[in-house]
């Protein structure tokens, strides 16, 4: 058993509702605080000097200076599974070429297929890793991981395998959602029906049988896959007992619907959505996961966070860290932007990288600080919270925990 502190405020980010609008006196903040821990996991949070007097045979971690602590942060879209660059799309869309017309001619997502079949499972796994420890010494301290630059049977599998081998031996947990409907891939002879049933057929029975993945995702997109072969391949999926997640309305509209019909946990992107998507959502519990990091690596418009929140829904905020259209994986910089242009309340981003961010992958466990959950913290060096959002991503977390053992 371990008591570390005194954290000058702990932000527990506990008895917050799940959806809708959150003005920031919810939030509960324990003023110099303490956190009794054994083996990763809390067993209490409260006054520092209280916990001592009562705990006294306890080993104490002491904290020197003032630090703000809430939960580590939890990014749940990401496509870190890649090799290679897509610095010359980035090029080629500062000359004025869009993402779509990249992707048609050859560039995009394709690319990185290339690149990515062409490394081996160890150097994937390799690279997952070092970009794992990057998020992590900023304090995300669970990350999903998409596969989909395999778009094959036997390519998605290494990727998904070099995920699993990566989050063995990273201290962060890493949490697999198979992307193999990223795009159709150009070497497939067959069109997108026939690619998703062989997806279906041959891919998700192997990742079940070797439990490589629990999640299913597919990219709803002109350029990617129509909403009628989604429908199709996610209902499928759903009755093999994946989760079922979407990127939708990114560019163009008509998968918020869909999302809500089939009950997925979420729909990322959102970009596109108006009024019409916005009201769709509020009628239903799929989690709206919106990604500055893809608006600012492609000048495109911020997804209206502000609205869906007045209209009811949750809201999480992911990095989509991916090389292509959000090349910074730096969650905490792009949710700062993204409050600062869409107005939201610290205690909104914060929600939606902690514990709103928790409900999008299912995992109750993490998210909040409080009785039974991961001590998987992220501290900053201020005596003030606010500073935090305030100084946009510029104060970096300087204590991190994960499971308990101190990161940085
Ligand atoms: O979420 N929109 C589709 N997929 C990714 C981009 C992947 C890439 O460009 O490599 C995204 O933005
Ligand atoms: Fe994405």
């Amino acid at each position: 058993m371990k008591l570390t502190g005194p954290f000058k405020q702990l932000l527990t980010m506990d008895h917050l509702p799940e959806k809708g609008p959150l003005s920031d006196d919810l939030l509960e903040i324990i003023p110099d605080a303490g956190i009794l821990h054994r083996e990763g996991k809390i067993l209490a949070t409260g006054n520092f000097q209280q916990m001592k007097d009562q705990f006294k045979s306890t080993n104490i971690e002491w904290m020197e200076g003032d630090y703000v602590g809430m939960p580590g942060m939890i990014d749940v879209h990401t496509h870190i599974s890649w090799a290679g660059s897509r610095a010359n799309d980035y090029a080629l869309r500062q000359s004025g070429k869009s993402y779509l017309e990249i992707a048609e001619s050859g560039g995009g997502i394709w690319d990185t297929v290339i690149k990515t079949r062409e490394a081996t499972m160890e150097e994937l796994a390799g690279l997952i890793e070092q970009r794992a420890l990057k998020l992590l010494k900023l304090g995300v301290t669970t990350i999903e991981v998409k596969s989909g630059y395999g778009l094959s049977v036997e390519y998605e599998l290494k990727i998904l395998e070099a995920i699993a081998f990566a989050n063995k031996r990273s201290m962060v947990d890493l949490i697999p959602t198979c992307l193999a409907a990223h795009i159709l891939p150009k070497d497939f002879k067959g069109n997108e029906k026939e690619y998703l049933e062989t997806i279906t057929a041959k891919l998700l029975p192997e990742i079940k049988k070797k439990n490589l993945a629990q999640r299913v995702d597919i990219f709803v997109e002109k350029s990617a896959f129509s909403i009628q072969a989604a429908k199709i391949y996610l209902t499928k999926a759903k009755e093999m007992g994946f989760d079922i997640v979407l990127h939708g309305d990114q560019f163009s509209v008509g998968s918020a619907s869909l999302a809500n019909e089939l009950q997925a946990i979420s729909i990322d992107h959102l970009e596109a959505a108006n009024d019409l998507e916005i009201e769709i959502l509020a009628g239903g519990n799929v989690i709206p996961v919106v990604l500055p990091g893809a608006s600012i690596g492609l000048g495109e418009p911020f997804a209206p966070a502000r609205k869906l929140l007045d209209a009811g829904t949750s809201l999480v905020i992911a990095s989509d860290w991916n090389p292509g259209s959000a090349p910074m994986g730096n969650l905490l910089v792009e949710a700062a932007i993204l409050g600062t242009f869409e107005k939201l309340t610290i205690s909104e981003v914060f929600a939606s990288l902690t514990c709103r961010a928790a409900n999008a992958i299912l995992k109750t466990d993490r998210g909040i600080l409080k009785q039974g959950n991961l001590m998987d913290i992220m501290a900053f060096k201020t005596n003030d919270y606010k500073e935090i959002l305030y100084q946009q991503g510029q104060l970096k977390a300087g204590m991190i925990w994960k499971n308990g053992d101190i990161v940085i």
